[in-house]
């Protein structure tokens, strides 16, 4: 029998790990947005509690939409589209530095979905952006949940930090990697 994924009745898991090339993975729209919050909302609150604490975690699913929505507009913002729900997302972003440095940003995929090559793809197809955008730096800031998976895409973990977000502050890992 074929499993199907709770979320996602129109893909089987079979299908899913069948796709292996980008088709999938389209840049979002300003009609996204409440597909990218629903993905990105249901992937935060599948973080192990040991990681972030309830009150981490509420405060970073609130954040504003504004951020997610300016990101859309800007054309940075990439989604995985599987039987016409949204998946995952990942984007980036320019940086001041002086070496043109970009920064890759909210990356989620559904926890329906984890595990699949899904992430890794969404970060490849990012990658490639920003090597097109002409940047060679890539800084990620992780979070401390995902610094394995970052590792595996051949990142190198730098410094600690911290966000202060409304209502509890988030420690996360700079890490970084040179565009191919
Ligand atoms: C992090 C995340 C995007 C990974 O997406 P995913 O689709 O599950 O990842 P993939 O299946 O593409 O995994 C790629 C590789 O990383 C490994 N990996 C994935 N998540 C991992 C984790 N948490 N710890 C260790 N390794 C991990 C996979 O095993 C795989 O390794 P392989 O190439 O040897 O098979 C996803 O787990 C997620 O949305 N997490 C919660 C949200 C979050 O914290 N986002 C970060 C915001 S900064």
């Amino acid at each position: 029998m074929k499993r199907r994924a709770a979320m996602f009745p129109g893909a089987t898991l079979q299908e899913i790990a069948a796709m292996n090339d980008n088709r999938l993975i389209r840049p979002a729209r300003a009609d996204d947005l409440k597909g990218i919050l629903a993905f990105q909302r249901a992937a935060i609150a599948a973080i192990n509690p040991r990681t972030y604490s309830a009150e981490a975690r509420d405060a970073w699913a609130r954040l504003p939409a504004a951020g997610m929505q300016e990101l859309v507009a800007s054309g940075r913002y990439l989604v995985a589209e599987i039987g016409a729900r949204l998946a995952g997302g990942a984007g980036w972003e320019p940086l001041d530095e002086p070496d043109q440095a970009a920064a890759v940003r909210a990356v989620f995929v559904h926890p329906d979905l984890h595990g699949r090559g899904l992430g890794a793809r969404l970060v490849g197809a990012v990658e490639a952006l920003i090597a097109a955008a002409g940047r060679r730096r890539i800084l990620v800031p992780a979070a401390l949940n995902t610094v394995s998976f970052y590792q595996r895409l051949g990142y190198v973990a730098n410094e600690m930090a911290v966000a202060a977000l409304d209502g509890a502050d988030l420690r996360y890992r700079r890490m970084w990697k040179t565009a191919a």
